[in-house]
């Protein structure tokens, strides 16, 4: 497809009217990086589309029904209603804090979503697209209720392995239906389920083969549209959209104990957030944007993983009940951190808060931009590069561009020259703003990136090649100083247009400075001509390497929990128990002094295959220890980590150090090896007894 343009679009349509959501995250856990690489992205768009001149709201909610949220608040010993309810005000905090600028952050457990709900059941019920029919599913005789597949944990039906879900295997990735498992147990009670029939409702989506085939042409790409076409090539199935009670949701109207499952009302949610912003907005109509014949765009941003919800349920729904479709389904890939799942024993599973306590979140708005794509492969969080990046292109490049020029003009009362000294320079950057337009509107922040920053270089060098700090000396060159800086403070502030919707709180304190503001798009066509400049405050500070290692370390959770799944799997299967040891006394036993110690480094150790040189905290002082961990840990994971150490034993020389005692650690060893840890709260340096 060629590229499009906003003028293209503009052309084609008038004003542009877009209403653009981001999946709803879910009601039952934080905000966490990942989920903010979808948020980031769809901002960017939303603040890109609103900063050139269209009609653009942003809506999102939280999506607040299903079982493992009402199991959730059962746990915690609180209602339904009340665990959500905590959920919007953190969530929406965390937004805020990343200056996700939603036109409305709204809930699935809201009015609206109950009335669109049950008009789109209605509609398809009239339309004869829904079907019933009895199934045989697992039920917890003790919790008295049906369990979804996640719900149910046994032995894999295909290699044997314990402890698996009723969906996947987490050992050998074969998926299976929940009645396969061997020895199934209910995850809620630890009961052992039985089979039992109950009516279920189902969407007909063989009635819509044919429409969804003519969607998939222009809703999503050809990348997307591929796999897609996979799945209506097998064949489409009926989708189950009933749950029997106990279950937090809407009632299906007029059938006791059914209830509505939330993927159907999901998606309803981005009706009912913008019906509730539709309702608070003078002018603003809901019909306007839903009905079948509607002009306006719809867009909506998801993540990989919910592909088969929003392209083919959702369009079904939304046609079924003569609405229109969505203009286009966006999706990207999930984040990794340094090349791997975000983990929680990595420290790598950062939640939104916790990075807010180390780091400025404009740095991972645009490490997010300068690296993302229109593509759907995953997006990885490289640290150091991260580090690198932000210090190199913001820190570096752009910033240093008013505080090289800022100085200078303030000296001269603060006032810009009157006349541009470069006016090819300044040309060459307007003339980007087509380009720059054009990749943000692809979704192509990459690009955008790397060609805002190669202007920005070009700034530098023609700053550097005319030296204003020199002119600046002699009164006979001062005003050509003057003039330089100027220049330079223009060239950097169509930089910061161009960047306004990577970073939106930045560019405030940018225009705050200029003595302009609000900064526009047709702002970049317009240079500043002696114009007073407010005073400069230093606009951004370098990352350290530092706060990052910081914020893994204090987001490293308990080994016990982590060792869970896979690696207790692995122990089953490869670890032969060993034999007791002869009896000892408790005198024996009590000569052995074990310490909680806090491991605040960890090294490789040149020449040792084996070892690493762990500097271990036990309260008092620092112990160096050899550890022979290094086939199974690498030496990133261990810091921050508490472990157990025996602190008495008698020193030993080794041909790299003095080793001053001994970690604790079980298994056989090579991949298979654990280190013990202590639960939450315990402090280093107490005696284990
Ligand atoms: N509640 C559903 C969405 C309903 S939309 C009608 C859901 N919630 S979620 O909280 O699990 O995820 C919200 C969004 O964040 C999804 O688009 C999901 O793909 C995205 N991400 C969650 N983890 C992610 C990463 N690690 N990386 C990138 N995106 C991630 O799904
Ligand atoms: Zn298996």
């Amino acid at each position: 497809m060629p590229e499009q343009t906003t003028q293209d679009l503009l052309a084609s349509n008038g004003n542009r009217r877009i209403l653009i959501t981001s999946a709803l995250p879910y009601a039952n856990g934080p905000i966490h990086i990942g989920h903010m690489l979808e948020y980031v992205q769809t901002d960017i768009w939303s603040r890109f589309q609103k900063l050139v001149g269209n009609e653009c709201y942003y809506v999102c909610a939280d999506d607040t029904h299903g079982t493992p949220i009402m199991l959730s608040a059962q746990k915690q010993n609180i209602t339904s209603e009340e665990l959500i309810a905590k959920s919007h005000i953190d969530h929406q905090k965390d937004f805020g804090a990343f200056g996700i600028a939603f036109d409305n952050f709204h809930s699935t457990h809201s009015e609206e979503n109950k009335f669109y709900t049950e008009t789109i059941y209605n509609r398809l019920l009239e339309n004869g697209h829904i079907a019933r029919r009895t199934i045989n599913q697992l039920f917890d005789p003790e919790k008295q209720m049906f369990l979804p597949d996640r719900f149910v944990k046994g032995e894999c039906p295909k290699c044997g392995s314990a402890d698996q879900y009723g969906d996947n295997c987490d050992v050998c990735s074969a998926t299976y239906s929940p009645v396969e498992l061997k020895n199934p147990k209910s995850a809620v009670s630890g009961a052992t389920p039985v089979l039992k029939d109950s009516e279920h409702f189902f969407v007909k989506l063989q009635d819509f083969e044919a429409m969804l085939k003519q969607w998939l042409k222009t809703g999503v790409s050809q990348q997307m549209a591929n796999k897609l076409n996979e799945w209506l090539d097998v064949g489409l199935q009926e989708w189950d959209i009933s749950r029997d009670a106990p279950y937090f949701g809407y009632q299906i109207p007029n059938e006791p104990n059914k209830f509505f499952y939330v993927w159907l009302d999901a998606p309803i949610g981005y009706m009912a957030s913008f019906k509730n912003l539709c309702d608070k907005t003078a002018g603003l109509e809901f019909d306007d944007f839903w009905n079948k014949d509607s002009k306006a765009e719809l867009y909506h941003f998801i993540g990989k993983d919910i592909i088969n919800f929003h392209c083919l349920f959702w369009p079904a729904c939304l046609t079924a009940a003569n609405y229109r479709t969505p203009s286009k389904v966006f999706a990207h890939g999930f984040l990794t951190v340094n090349g791997t799942k975000m983990s929680k024993s990595k420290g790598t599973f950062i939640k939104a808060a916790t990075y807010l306590e180390y780091l400025n979140p404009e740095y991972l708005r645009y490490y997010f931009a300068a690296k993302l794509s229109s593509k759907i492969d995953d997006f990885d969080l490289n640290l150091e590069d991260f580090v690198q990046r932000v210090n190199s292109d913001l820190v570096n490049k752009y910033v240093n561009i008013a505080s090289r020029c800022a100085k200078l003009v303030q000296k001269s009362g603060g006032v810009m020259h009157a006349e541009i000294d470069h006016p090819s320079l300044l040309k060459e950057f307007q003339n980007e703003a087509k380009q720059v337009e054009t990749h943000y509107e692809n979704r192509d922040y990459g690009k955008a990136s790397k060609l805002i920053m190669s202007l920005a270089d070009k700034a530098n060098t023609y700053i550097d090649e005319k030296a204003p700090w020199k002119l600046a000396k002699d009164e006979a060159t001062a005003d050509e100083a003057l003039k330089v800086c100027s220049m330079g403070i223009n060239l950097f502030r169509i930089l910061s247009i161009y960047l306004k919707p990577v970073l939106p709180s930045l560019v405030t304190n940018v225009e705050n400075f200029l003595n302009a503001s609000p900064l526009t798009w047709s702002d970049i066509q317009s240079p500043l001509l002696s114009h007073q400049l407010n005073k400069f405050i230093p606009l951004m500070k370098r990352v350290d390497i530092k706060q990052v290692e910081a914020m893994v370390a204090s987001s490293v959770e308990a080994a016990a929990q982590i060792s869970k799944t896979t690696k207790k799997n692995n122990a089953e299967k490869s670890t032969k128990i060993e034999s007791i040891k002869p009896e000892i006394q408790f005198e024996d036993f009590d000569k052995i002094d074990l310490r909680l110690a806090k491991i605040i480094s960890a090294e490789h150790v040149e020449g040792a295959d084996k070892l690493l040189q762990l500097k271990l905290d036990i309260g008092e002082g620092e112990k160096q220890v050899f550890a022979g961990i290094k086939s199974a840990y690498a030496p990133e994971d261990l810091v921050g980590k508490l472990t157990v150490m025996v602190a008495n034993l008698a020193p030993r020389k080794m041909r790299f150090g003095l080793s001053e005692g001994m970690v604790l650690a079980a298994g056989p060893g090579k991949k298979d090896l654990w280190l013990l840890s202590p639960d939450d709260g315990a402090q280093p340096g107490m005696r284990v007894k």
